[in-house]
């Protein structure tokens, strides 16, 4: 499955004056196993159109590999579907100082600017649970008064935030699972993450065994 086109076309316009680059469709089947939220794709995803492609996509393989799961049995996408970037100073090995683009977190106007596009996906794509991966997604869905410390590894059944006409976020009527863990990115800053997104990996087996 993926979004309507208009709606694509959408998202690229609404987020059009900001600092970001390029536009990554999430994607996968309509009844997955799970569906993965992450943050916003990288230089990686960008050049080459697929989510999760680049060094914590690759992270993320081994998580879905330690779930007994594929890739093509799971829905991938973000909160924000285009690159948000600063500029920063690189040092050449030559010595030159160069300015090159920098990942960085969404802002709170992009994730709305992009709100659209992942509601669409969480009303139609039909996974049992959604696993928001770092802050970013589990703020974005469960309530900005979520944090990923405190509810990582736990099963959360609750509506989410979706936007309304006046790009405000209410909670929708129904109720989704929603099962938080750190984002596979987190490990390149603090490596003792990994032990406790696998014990988290462990719950997530039994709850996907639990239909
Ligand atoms: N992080 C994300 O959240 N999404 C990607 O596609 C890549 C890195």
């Amino acid at each position: 499955m993926r979004i309507p086109d208009h709606l694509a076309e959408k998202g690229k316009k609404r987020i059009a004056s900001f600092p970001v680059d390029g536009f990554v469709f999430g994607g996968g089947p309509e009844h997955p196993k799970m569906m993965l939220v992450g943050e916003a794709p990288g230089e990686t995803e960008i050049g080459n159109g697929v989510p999760f492609s680049g060094r914590a996509g690759r992270e993320l393989m081994t998580f879905i590999e330690r779930l007994g799961l594929t890739r093509e049995e799971v829905y991938i996408t973000s909160a924000v579907r285009s690159r948000p970037y600063r500029w920063g100073e690189k040092k050449t090995r030559d010595g030159q100082v160069v300015k090159r683009k920098y990942n960085r977190p969404p802002t709170a106007r992009e994730i709305t600017a992009h709100a659209p596009l992942l509601d669409y996906e969480v009303a139609n794509v039909r996974a049992p649970v959604i696993v928001t991966l770092g802050n970013i997604g589990l703020k974005r869905l469960a309530g900005p008064d979520k944090k990923i410390g405190d509810c990582h590894g736990d099963l959360l059944v609750q509506p989410v935030q979706k936007l309304d006409e006046n790009d405000q976020f209410v909670w929708t009527d129904k109720e989704y699972r929603i099962f938080p863990t750190y984002h596979p990115a987190s490990i390149f800053y603090n490596r003792s993450l990994l032990e406790v997104i696998h014990s988290d990996l462990e719950k997530l087996k039994e709850v996907l065994a639990s239909g």
